[in-house]
């Protein structure tokens, strides 16, 4: 899965003959499963159409603050664009429009919408050799780095003119990888190996039943997709779930028990820096398991359980630098019982599920938590969906890492 897939992308053009390779570009910011959104000069409109460009990233293009030909236009908010990016990328980047952004010129909407950004900014420049090296152009390159804008080198070849030599935009695939990569330097979590455990674990009574529970595993999944945006490589260990991972970059390893996920955490768990524990593990399980179906005769029929081993406690028990985070549900004394499990399990954070909330625990699409640090500091959370507490819990990581 790309870097960008998800992220909303305003592409600004300018009036160049590399106009026309937009189409690509866009194209390929689609594939990538981003949002595009793009703001054409009017200069550029002669190189490529509008229709060309709205029908590839299926949005309307907007290149005035609204459209004259219109009564019932309404004003293209530059303001609204600006701050509704991700990223934006200037391509191809002409002279004249980065002199104008070096200089704070404001008289089009790509410029007012570029003003207006808070997002990353990267331009591509494009024209011919000698504006390319022109002390004005080399001004305007360094004064818009010098605000934090990042620039995609023009590439070397042939020219409109005729002329050969540097100055050709960056062909699209080159820009799509520059900001890929440039996005996946930067990514907070990038670096860090993170264990994750979700779903219920079943254990077996016989050939054909189990003790299992109602989770869904969308938690646990939620993190692990998350924390994979966030640049981490990571494992999740997983019970029996219908989920399957978004993110092909997460190593997903199923296993049914809780003695298998003990067995599989274990594994993962000395090379882990963090370890996120979202399973609904079973405390108890059948002392015997029966190897043929056990059959109904008597009225009554009693299975004996043993306790299944604790993951959590017994990474506690031999964690070193690695950051461990543990779930609890309660239903009562939530607070108190929370923190036990804290120093129980050696834990640096724990996230509280109270059933008392609506909204909160398993099958549900949402959750309310409440965080509680090691110096049990307590954090109630809003309600929110399964993917948004997800980010909070990568936040506290985050967090951690940057004190
Ligand atoms: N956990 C685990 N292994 C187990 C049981 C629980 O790793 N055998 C983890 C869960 O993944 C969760 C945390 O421990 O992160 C808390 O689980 P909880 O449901 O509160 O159960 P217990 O700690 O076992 O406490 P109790 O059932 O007594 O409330």
């Amino acid at each position: 899965m790309s870097v960008l897939s998800g992220k909303k992308i305003v592409l600004g053009i300018s009036g160049g003959i590399a106009a026309y390779k937009t189409a690509t570009l866009v194209r390929m910011f689609i594939k990538a499963g981003a949002e595009v959104q793009v703001i054409m000069t009017p200069a550029s409109k002669d190189f490529v159409t509008p229709l060309t460009l709205s029908t590839l990233s299926k949005n309307p293009v907007f290149s005035a603050f609204y459209n004259e030909e219109d009564e019932n236009a309404s004003w293209n908010n530059h303001v609204e664009i600006g701050l509704w990016a991700d990223l934006m990328l200037i391509a191809p980047a002409t002279a004249n429009t980065l002199s104008k952004m070096a200089n704070g010129t404001c008289d089009n909407l790509l410029l007012a919408t570029y003003l207006s950004a808070k997002c990353p900014v990267y331009f591509a420049p494009a024209m011919d050799l000698d504006m390319y090296k022109h002390p004005s152009t080399l001004t305007s390159f360094s004064k818009l780095q010098s605000f934090g804008n990042i620039m995609i080198p023009a590439e070397s070849g042939e020219l409109a003119s005729g002329l050969s030599g540097e100055g050709r935009m960056a062909e699209p695939e080159n820009i799509i990888s520059f900001i890929e990569n440039d996005v996946a330097g930067k990514l907070p979590l990038r670096g860090k190996k993170i264990l994750v455990t979700a779903g219920p674990t079943h254990e077996a009574i016989d050939p054909v039943r189990f003790i299992g529970n109602h989770s869904s595993g969308k938690m646990g999944f939620e993190i692990a997709n998350e924390a994979a945006k966030l640049g981490a490589e990571v494992t999740l260990i997983s019970g029996p779930s219908h989920l399957n991972v978004e993110n092909e970059s997460v190593q997903l390893v199923r296993v049914v028990s809780a003695e298998e996920m003990y067995q599989a955490c274990h594994l993962f768990f000395e090379k882990t820096d963090v370890a996120i524990a979202a399973a609904a593990v079973a405390d108890y399980r059948p002392k015997n398991r029966a190897t043929q179906k056990i059959k109904k005769e008597e009225s009554s029929f009693n299975i004996e359980l043993e306790r299944t081993k604790d993951i959590l406690v017994s990474l506690g028990e031999i964690k070193k630098n690695q950051f461990l985070i543990g779930f609890a549900l309660e239903t009562e004394n939530e607070i108190e019982n929370a923190k036990a499990k804290i120093q129980k399990k050696n834990l640096d954070l724990i996230v509280l599920n109270s059933l008392q909330d609506d909204g909160a625990g398993f099958g549900t699409p949402t959750n309310k938590v409440t965080f509680i640090d090691k110096n049990f500091t307590i954090e109630p959370m809003d309600l929110k969906s399964k993917g948004a507490v997800a980010r909070d819990i990568l936040n506290k990581v985050i967090a951690h890492y940057n004190d």
